[in-house]
């Protein structure tokens, strides 16, 4: 299958691309480094150069991947959680929202067959906890009856 990632150089991307590479899938991964590009192309997975907050060059680089799938891996959270650094949340949150609307965009106007995102929720072992898991199965397959799928 030909799967497009977004987010692809990234700590889930990584295992992600190794693993689909495994399975012997076509990868097309989109970074805004050079520097990764080169890495991701020793890898054997085509790589586009793009900054998803640039709705334009995101459809214009999905368009002519074709892929038949299109997986969002991205995010900018900070590498340690300190009180001043998770004032940098809005920015992930800008990403996820606007950055991931131009691919989710991007997608659709390519007409994929399936969309993923990745996203996180943070719980503590409390009540909500317990509510949120309790939940999960009915959570699940909600989400599993819609075409862009939370994982
Ligand atoms: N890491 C975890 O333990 C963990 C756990 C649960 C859920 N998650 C979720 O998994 C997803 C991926 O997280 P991660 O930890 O793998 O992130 P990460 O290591 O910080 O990687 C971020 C990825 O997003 C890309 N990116 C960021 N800004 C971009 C932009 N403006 N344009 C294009 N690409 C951009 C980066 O690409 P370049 O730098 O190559 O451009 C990189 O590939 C997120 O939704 C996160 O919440 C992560």
């Amino acid at each position: 299958m030909k799967i497009f990632v977004a987010g692809g150089t990234g700590a889930i991307g990584r295992p992600l691309i190794a693993e689909l590479l495994a399975k012997g899938h076509a990868l097309i991964a989109l970074t805004r480094s050079p520097e990764k590009a080169r890495a991701l192309a020793a890898q054997g997975v085509e790589p586009v150069i793009a900054d998803v907050f640039d709705a334009e060059a995101v459809n214009a680089v999905v368009g002519r991947a074709r892929p038949e799938v299109v997986i969002k891996q991205l995010t900018a959270l900070p590498r340690h959680y300190t009180r001043e650094s998770m004032s940098a949340a809005a920015f992930n949150a800008r990403l996820r929202l606007e950055g991931g609307a131009n691919v989710l965009a991007a997608a659709q106007a390519a007409g994929v067959w399936r969309y993923l995102r990745q996203s996180i929720a943070l719980v503590s072992r409390s009540f909500w906890a317990n509510w949120f898991f309790r939940r999960l199965p009915s959570i699940k397959s909600r989400s599993s009856q819609t075409r862009s799928t939370a994982a």
